[in-house]
């Protein structure tokens, strides 16, 4: 088992851009207890093998139970295989995370699913799984632990959003709307915790190396930018929630298509017509 370390703040190779809203949270670092979804591959996977290396107890959400037993294998902890789409899994979730763990000290929401290709085509289930395992789900699981953090007086909250929330990304439509509702959850979620010991987190992600592109049925086809390894946008998303940084764009440049977008739409749009 490896001793408790402070993650590595400073990251390899270019910098994370994160806003310097501070003092969010008082709750230690690492976090005693930790429930991450979409922990049976991935980014959520990479997460909780790296909070597992940290001595963090997961509890590791999913719905592969083969694959989270896989995970539970290396990081220990327990693991509950639910479907997030169904209507009061969130309720499940949280009564198991009580049971085994007690008070969770720090919420990982990382399940998603990705989609592409025309809207005006797309399968109106596939939608709604889309959402409800996108928007909904992060959204109930928060409602569902929130409260005892605020009684607590502290906690921590990681949503995995993407830069597609950010600036709506060609093809992807109903994806870009579901992750750009997770910024605006986070935003205003973090106003209203404000001062109240619970940090709110999102990271947006740009591409990267996981089974995603394969589930959603379109495979990643850009020559550039290189999609990244899903250990390092973890290691990056968790040093930020260890600071309690409000955002975190994963890699870090990619946040200048965000300001261009917020300080010119034309501008933007123009360039994304030629850059795609
Ligand atoms: N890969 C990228 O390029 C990229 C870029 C930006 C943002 N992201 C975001 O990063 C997050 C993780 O994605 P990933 O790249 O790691 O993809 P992934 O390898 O396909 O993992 C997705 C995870 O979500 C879980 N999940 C999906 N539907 C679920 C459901 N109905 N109920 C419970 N769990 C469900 C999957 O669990 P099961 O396999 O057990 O069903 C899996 O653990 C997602 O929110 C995604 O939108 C990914």
């Amino acid at each position: 088992m490896s001793t408790r370390s402070r993650p590595a703040v400073h990251d390899r190779g270019s910098r994370p851009v994160v806003s310097r809203a501070r003092a969010a949270t008082s709750a230690p670092w690492p976090p005693r207890t930790a429930l991450v979804t979409g922990a049976s591959s991935g980014i959520g996977r990479a997460a909780a093998l790296r909070l597992a290396d940290q001595d963090t107890q997961v509890l590791l959400v999913g719905r592969d139970g083969a694959a989270l037993d896989e995970v539970a294998a290396v990081a220990g902890g327990h693991r509950f295989a639910t479907d997030l789409a169904a209507v009061g899994s969130e309720n499940a979730v949280a009564s198991r995370a009580a049971e085994l763990l007690g008070d969770v000290d720090l919420l990982v929401c990382c399940a998603g699913v990705g989609a592409a290709g025309p809207f005006d085509v797309m399968n109106p289930t596939r939608l709604r799984n889309l959402v409800a395992v996108n928007v909904l789900s992060p959204m109930m699981l928060v409602r569902a632990v929130l409260p005892a953090m605020l009684d607590r007086g502290r906690g921590r909250i990681l949503l995995v959003g993407s830069v597609a929330g950010a600036v709506g990304v060609r093809g992807e439509v109903a994806y870009s709307a579901s992750k750009a509702a997770l910024v605006g959850f986070a935003d205003a979620l973090r106003y209203e915790v404000a001062g109240r010991g619970v940090s709110v987190t999102l990271c947006l992600p740009g591409a990267v190396d996981t089974p995603f592109f394969r589930r959603r049925g379109a495979p990643y086809v850009r020559r550039w930018p290189k999609p990244l390894p899903p250990g390092l946008v973890a290691d990056r998303m968790l040093a930020a929630c260890a600071r309690g940084d409000a955002e975190v764009w994963v890699p870090g440049w990619m946040s200048l298509a965000a300001r261009v977008h917020g300080l010119s739409p034309p501008i933007y749009r123009r360039l994304a017509g030629v850059f795609g």
